[in-house]
């Protein structure tokens, strides 16, 4: 009945604009796509070559996957939208893994960084190659015909693989030439099923992408972790300080893997050396990210959420009979799907249990850094025991705010001044809205430059550092009273 309809829906290829070909500025992330594909293909082995030489740059990727027959060229690669969950078993057949993609538009992404892709691909002796081009696709949508691309097929007989795909990106829309570094640093991080565990490896001009190429893991003081992999993460973040087992079952009875820690360091001095940020709680579903930064949702969480960072697997996520969860974006998960909210409250609530966990742990640390000084051993000791709780807590954050053995004793002179002052006016709970970060208005700060004994109005003019007892300490009254040495 419905060819008697005088309407019709049609699609235009400008469609494609909206769902892959500027979807994705970093290479990374498009690249991602490509190692994802060929985890679905079963491959063992994928390898990234980048020529960085101008004029000819170039990045192939490679697996040994199953490959395509022609058909399946067509049918599935070629096809805008396959629905390959729809199609098949629910498991990949060699290596019996859960496949990653779902939309069939992955592909898309190749054209967000460059304008050429060949695609060359060998299954049970068959072999197919052809050439795709931004400007041709673009011409067609220019067209605005509901339409058919035809790529351009390339000769077979150069064809040196047995088995598997081979993608060669050239005509780059911006240079690529990103350091190697930097993208196996990237990649790493993208997936958490690369390695000899999953049987799939991935490397980079001939070098083996490994978990440690993340290069976070050092940086985690203490560490709580989540389901069956607790040993996993524990010999991982070998510098962890306290290691803690968390159950990950949510109210929804799903459960999430993974772990959560603090670093010794927070805010910008939380970068690796590519200057990306760490401090973040990365969501992934079926081994590949899902979601950059789960942290992102709960806002202004305070100084504690600026010391975090964390792996969390939430393969319910992606259930093969629920809808796809994923934005077509593919960078996120949309906010308010009923599962999305089931994690968040999970997360959110293990959060504040870790805050207190991590305040305890930081007061410790810092209590007994702090207690290794003589002086403010005496000091301490004279104090009632709650009085000592708040000496704790002001020497917790002193603690985490410098490593350097003399800025740290400095910053307890202060700190100790400003806390008698304080005590003396019954304003101690002053202490806990100290800020850890730079100064801004109303805060209250403690002095990094020292010298506080004498005229403290003369020192207060230094003290315009991050931490800044000035408020207390320009006054100066106590200089009598306590001016003692620490060191
Ligand atoms: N390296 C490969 N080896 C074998 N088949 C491949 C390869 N890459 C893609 N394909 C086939 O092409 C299809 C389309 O790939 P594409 O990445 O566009 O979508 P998808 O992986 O199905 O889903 P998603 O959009 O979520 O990535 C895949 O489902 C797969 O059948
Ligand atoms: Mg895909």
């Amino acid at each position: 009945m419905s060819s008697e309809s005088p309407y019709r829906m049609t699609l235009s290829l400008n469609v494609l604009n909206h769902l892959g070909l500027n979807l994705y500025s970093n290479v990374p992330s498009v690249l991602s796509e490509v190692v994802a594909n060929a985890w679905d293909a079963d491959a063992e082995n994928v390898w990234i070559t980048i020529d960085p030489t101008t004029d000819h740059e170039k990045i192939v990727i490679q697996d040994n996957g199953h490959g395509m027959t022609q058909q399946e060229v067509n049918e599935r690669y070629l096809l805008v939208g396959y629905q390959r969950r729809e199609h098949g078993s629910e498991r990949t057949k060699k290596f019996n893994r859960l496949p990653m993609g779902r939309k069939g538009i992955g592909k898309l992404s190749l054209f967000s960084i460059a304008r050429t892709i060949k695609v060359r691909t060998v299954k049970e002796g068959q072999r197919s190659a052809f050439r795709m081009n931004l400007d041709d696709i673009k011409q067609k949508i220019g067209g605005q015909e509901a339409g058919t691309y035809e790529p351009n097929p390339l000769p077979t007989d150069d064809i040196d693989f047995e088995r598997g795909t081979q993608i060669v990106i050239t005509d780059p829309k911006k240079r690529i030439h990103q350091a190697a570094s930097a993208l196996r640093t990237r990649l790493a991080r993208r997936f958490s099923i690369i390695g000899s565990a999953h049987h799939f490896a991935v490397f980079i001009d001939d070098e083996e992408i490994s978990h440690v190429d993340r290069d976070y893991y050092h940086k985690v003081q203490y560490l709580w972790t989540f389901g069956d992999e607790n040993s996993l993460y524990e010999k991982l973040c070998a510098k962890a300080e306290s290691i803690e087992k968390l159950y990950g079952l949510l109210d929804s009875g799903d459960e999430i893997r993974g772990w959560v820690g603090t670093a010794k360091e927070s805010g910008q001095k939380l970068q690796d050396r590519h200057g990306d940020n760490l401090n973040r709680i990365v969501v992934l579903v079926r081994g590949k990210v899902a979601q950059e930064d789960i942290l992102e949702e709960f806002g202004e969480t305070g100084i504690f959420s600026s010391y975090l960072i964390g792996e969390v697997h939430a393969d319910f996520l992606d259930a093969d009979d629920q809808d796809d969860i994923a934005t077509s974006s593919r960078q996120r998960i949309i906010e308010d799907d009923p599962r999305y909210e089931v994690l968040k409250a999970f997360i959110g609530k293990t959060l504040k249990k870790i805050q207190n966990e991590w305040t305890r742990l930081r007061n410790e640390e810092g209590s007994k850094r702090a207690l290794e000084i003589p002086a403010i051993n005496d000091w301490f000791k004279e104090l009632n025991p709650d009085l000592r709780k708040d000496a704790k807590s002001l020497f917790g954050k002193i603690n985490t705010l410098t490593e350097t053995p003399d800025k740290k004793r400095e910053l307890l002179r202060s700190g100790v001044l400003a806390f008698e002052h304080l005590n003396h006016k019954g304003k101690l709970k002053e202490l806990d809205t100290v800020s850890e970060e730079k100064p801004g208005s109303g805060s209250t700060y403690f002095c990094r430059s020292g010298r506080h004994r004498g005229n403290f109005a003369n020192s207060s003019r230094k003290c315009n550092s991050w931490i800044d007892v000035e408020k207390y300490l320009i006054r100066g009254i106590h200089a009598k009273a306590f001016s003692w040495s620490v060191v």
